[in-house]
């Protein structure tokens, strides 16, 4: 099949979160299937040329937008040495003065060119897709237009999917701040009044008008099912049910890998863990933590509600008095969240340090503590919980999204389980989950074992891009109105 996957990050170009990671990895994983998949994304102004420059593909053509138009053009890299990649250069809608990937001040307008510009750009690559995977909301107006090109249109006959990586985000302006009565809620014709671009609902436009939609676990997309967890989507995806998948999403192990991550001052495996704690007393020592044994518990993530900061804030005092140290690194929009940590690690330089997020430090946290902290309010799929138990760090996680599918309770009778898991949104059962892992951690030998099998573990990309070149069979059997069926559970 020719496949376009869509998305508005891709690692190394630009992430902010786990849908960048995943567009590194699933398009090679399909690809290697035997499918011609290619990707698409706007070259922001944050990616440097110098380090990524682009061969220009076709002239420079002008986009018409709302009536206005303006100059565009189209560039090509190969991503993880196997994958075409393609950008839409703009310079209005993604000048290079523009620092940072999204600008609320701008809103959506360059997201709605930036969908506009694709049927551009197979146009210059004379080239038609079998299937466009849109990712997120940034793309998601594409199975709109395409649902209704005139049957005559040489794309009309594409099939679209959507997947949804976190419901939290539908546009970059905020829905919520748009009166009821204004919200858009999906339906009908693309929306062409570039007055109202504000007020397009991206995600939603392509949950209704994709082939079929997919979210990134099971659980997440029963979750999205109730109006409770689905932040306003269960409406729409309520009557999408029949053709509405969860498939997890994998980690890609040539780079999560502690016997050849590049980061790490040693590497090891889980024939050599004792390596480890080489990395251990790394970590204490860039973070001028003092070097002792005691477990280190670490977060790494964007810092924001979702990742479950709050309940950490609540049980902090509780914390320390365990004489644990606590590692965090991320980035964060939210100032009261790093004005806490900030804070606290002035008042306890010996237990906290907390770190805005680099690669480099981001792998040194997963190799050089003890338990990973994901006690997320959601999570749609989760990527550290996967990554820490590769580097034998145990995860203690709520039992939500794809952390419920990914991570199963220990249990100290019979010793299954690879991590701890909680089930309320409360400090106390946070407490509880990482007592209980502090417990064990005490118990040398039973923590060993727990470590050198959770290590062992594997969540590749290969079963997941299997499903997806299902899910894609079945979008172009769906878009002819052939009848087709995949299990619910597979
Ligand atoms: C979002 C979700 C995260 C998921 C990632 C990739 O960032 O919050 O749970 O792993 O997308 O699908």
């Amino acid at each position: 099949m020719n496949i376009l996957m869509i998305a508005g990050e891709v690692a190394p170009y630009a992430k902010t979160g786990g849908l960048g990671e995943v567009m590194a990895a699933l398009p090679k994983a399909v690809r290697r299937l035997g499918h011609d998949v290619r990707v698409f994304m706007p070259r922001y102004g944050a990616i440097d040329p110098q380090k990524y420059p682009l061969v220009p593909i076709g002239k420079t053509i002008s986009l018409n937008v709302g009536g206005e138009r303006t100059p565009v053009s189209f560039g090509a890299s190969i991503l993880a040495q196997e994958v075409p990649i393609y950008f839409l250069d703009s310079p209005f809608y993604f000048p290079s003065t523009q620092a940072a990937i999204y600008d609320p001040k701008r809103g959506n307008l360059p997201f709605y060119a930036f969908n506009l510009s694709v049927f551009r750009l197979l146009d210059t690559l004379d080239w038609i897709p079998d299937i466009i995977h849109v990712h997120d909301w940034h793309a998601g107006l594409i199975p709109n237009i395409i649902k209704y090109l005139p049957p005559t249109s040489r794309f009309a006959q594409i099939a679209t999917v959507e997947t949804i990586h976190n419901s939290a985000y539908v546009s970059i302006a905020d829905q919520w701040a748009i009166p009821e009565e204004d919200r858009d809620c999906g339906e009908g014709v693309p929306p062409t009044d570039i007055n109202k671009v504000q007020n397009i609902n991206f995600l939603k436009r392509g949950i209704v008008n994709a082939d079929i939609v997919t979210t990134v676990s099971e659980q997440y997309a029963k979750e999205l099912l109730q109006p409770k967890t689905s932040h306003g989507l269960s409406d729409a995806l309520i009557p999408r049910s029949r053709t509405f998948f969860g498939i997890r999403n994998g980690v890609d192990y040539s780079y999560w890998n502690p016997m050849f991550d590049t980061n790490l001052p040693v590497n090891y495996d889980f024939e050599i863990m004792h390596r480890k704690y080489d990395n251990k007393r790394a970590l204490q020592h860039r973070l001028n933590l003092p070097i002792l044994d005691v477990p280190i518990l670490s977060m790494n993530s964007r810092i924001t509600e979702q990742k479950g900061f709050s309940l950490v804030f609540e049980i902090f005092d509780e914390l320390m008095k365990t004489g644990i140290q606590l590692v965090v690194v991320g980035d964060s929009t939210s100032g009261s969240f790093t004005e806490f940590l900030t804070d606290k690690m002035k008042l306890f330089p010996n237990q906290v340090a907390f770190r805005p997020y680099s690669e480099a430090l981001g792998s040194l946290v997963y190799a050089g503590s003890d338990i990973f902290l994901m006690p997320s309010l959601f999570e749609p799929s989760g990527l550290g919980q996967l990554v820490s138990l590769r580097y034998g760090t145990i995860p203690v996680v709520r039992r939500t999204g794809g952390l419920a599918d990914t991570i199963s309770d220990y249990n100290q009778h019979n010793h299954t389980g690879n991590g701890f898991v909680f089930d309320e949104y409360t400090g106390e059962a946070l407490a509880e989950a990482i007592k209980r892992a502090l417990d064990l951690w005490g118990r040398k030998d039973l923590w060993w074992n727990l470590m050198s099998k959770s290590m062992a573990l594997s969540y590749s990309w290969e079963i997941p891009a299997k499903k997806y070149v299902r899910i894609y069979k079945a979008a172009i059997k769906e878009k002819a109105g052939v009848t087709w069926s995949i299990p619910k559970r597979w």
